[in-house]
Parts: C-alpha cells; structure tokens; sequence
C-alpha cells in the first residue's frame, strides 16, 4: 500500500502515529502541505513520510487517500482533484455521505468511509468501516479495535456514540468538584476518580455476556448507594433527557448526509 492523506491535521497526524509505533512499519506515507507544521513534524519524525507539493501530488504518488479535510471545505478541495480509477479513496470527513463522496472522486469506485478518533494515536479505540471492507479493516485493525457497518443509518447512528466524549468529563468533573469541596486534594481525588473509572471501563470486556444494563444491576446492590443515585437520577429524567439529545444530535447528523 501506498499511502496518502488529503488534509494533513489532527486525525491525520494520529492515525500516521499509530501507525509508525507498529514494530516494522514501513508503509510509504505521503501528506499533503497543510496543516505545514504538522506536516513538517511528521516527515521529521518517520522517515517513510514525505511531505507532497500539493493535494494533486499526493493521489498521484499513492494508491489510497484517505481524505481527511474539514466537511465545510471538502467539496471545493475535491472537486479540483484528478482522482485515478485505481485509487481507493476512504473518506474519513464525518458528515458527507459515500455517495456525495464518490461522485467527487470518480472516476475511483472504491470508496468506503472510516472513523476513526484520535486516541488512534496509542492504538486505542474503535474504527467504524462502511461498507465492509478487507483492507481497510485489516489497515484500521492494527491501529486498535475494527466495527464494520453494512449501510449509512448504522454508521450514522454508531456517530452518535462519538458525541458523548464531552459529558463523560462532565461527570467526572461534577464528581471530582464535590469530592474536593469535601476538603480531599484534588490530586488524590483525580486519581482516585481516574482510576476506578479506568476498572469499570473494562468491565465489559471481562463479562462480555452481561449487557450494560446487567452492568448497571450488578453495581446497584439493592438498599445501597448506587441504586440510591441511580434511581435519582432516572427519577428526575436525566437519561431520558440523555436519549432526547441523542436523537438531536442524530437527526443533525443524517440531515447533514442528505
Ligand atoms: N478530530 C476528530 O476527532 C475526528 C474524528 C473523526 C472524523 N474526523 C474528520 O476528519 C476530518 C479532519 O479532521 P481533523 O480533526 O483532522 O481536522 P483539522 O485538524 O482541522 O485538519 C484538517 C486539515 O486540513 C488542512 N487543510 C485546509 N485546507 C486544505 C486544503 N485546501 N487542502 C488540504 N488540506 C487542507 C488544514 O490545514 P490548516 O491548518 O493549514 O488550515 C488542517 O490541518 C474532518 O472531516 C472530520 O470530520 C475528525
């Protein structure tokens, strides 16, 4: 494989991070000029990366793009573009459908779209592929855990998962705050917070038959704290509130495919 990027930022320093901490990595990688610092800090770092003259230098020095552009400037950059009909292209912007993006590409067929996140950086995390595809699951999955998805609703939907990164915090910085009024450092306090958390999110791994809800049982010992705060919670609505957002946030982002 060769390898090229199309909007050289955030996502594109992580995957091409994780990807050159693999023992033996030796792909050819080749970025496009923009963003020019991490592109500059890129080819410093791993020899196998160049950085190309422009974005047309890098499709043909490569037989996958990954297009990893912002979606308000993705069209415009696109359709200036002489794509191959041998590249694969896999498209990584969020919230422009396969099907817009392979009418900007023809006269390439391949096309399969990818999202990935950041913490790809340390090979962690999941990808979501759609459609299935052997190579780019096989890329992806040295890179951390592979979801492939049949169809657009399920990989808009699975999106969703990715707009809840921020709440997580929340919580935990709504506990961490009330502990420390309580008079605890708040050191110790995120320490201790990081590290029970860091135990519970391996819970579904080591019962992978339970299903969150079973999870959730298993921690609300009847009479005790947990079910305490948890039947607060669902008292005054706040995970139904959660599931309405949900839905907001899903119905931006299929609107935004359409
Ligand atoms: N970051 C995430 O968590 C994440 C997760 C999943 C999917 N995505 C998707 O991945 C894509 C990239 O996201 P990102 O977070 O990496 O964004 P980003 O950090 O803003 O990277 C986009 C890069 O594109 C460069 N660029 C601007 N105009 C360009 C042009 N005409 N040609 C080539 N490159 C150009 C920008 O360079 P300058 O800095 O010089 O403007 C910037 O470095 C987006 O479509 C996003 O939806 C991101």
């Amino acid at each position: 494989m060769k390898l090229g990027f199309v909007g050289t930022g955030a996502l594109s320093s992580a995957i091409v991070s994780g990807l050159k901490s693999l023992p033996d990595e030796a792909t050819p990688v080749v970025v496009s000029p923009r963003n020019e610092e991490i592109a500059a800090e890129l080819a410093t770092r791993y020899r196998d990366v160049r950085i190309a003259a422009d974005n047309q230098a890098v499709l043909d020095q490569c037989d996958t793009v990954m297009l990893a552009v912002r979606p308000q400037i993705a069209r415009d950059v696109l359709k200036e573009l002489r794509f191959r009909e041998d590249h694969h292209v896999v498209s990584l912007i969020a919230t422009v459908s396969r099907e817009e993006i392979a009418a900007l590409v023809a006269p390439a067929t391949h096309v399969t779209k990818a999202l990935p996140m950041p913490m790809i950086s340390r090979l962690q995390g999941a990808t979501i592929i759609c459609p299935p595809d052997r190579a780019v699951a096989s890329f992806f999955g040295r890179l951390g855990e592979v979801i492939e998805v049949e169809d657009q609703n399920e990989f808009d939907a699975l999106t969703v998962v990715t707009a809840t990164y921020a709440s997580y915090f929340k919580l935990l910085d709504t506990i961490h705050s009330w502990v420390r009024d309580q008079g605890v450092s708040s050191d110790k306090a995120r320490a201790y917070i990081s590290s029970i958390y860091k135990a519970l999110a391996n819970a579904p791994d080591t019962a992978p038959e339970a299903d969150f809800m079973h999870l959730a049982q298993d921690y609300a010992t009847r009479g005790g704290v947990n079910e305490q705060v948890v039947r607060e919670l669902t008292e005054r609505k706040l995970f139904d509130v959660l599931a309405e957002s949900l839905d907001r946030v899903h119905r931006r982002i299929a609107g935004q495919q359409a």
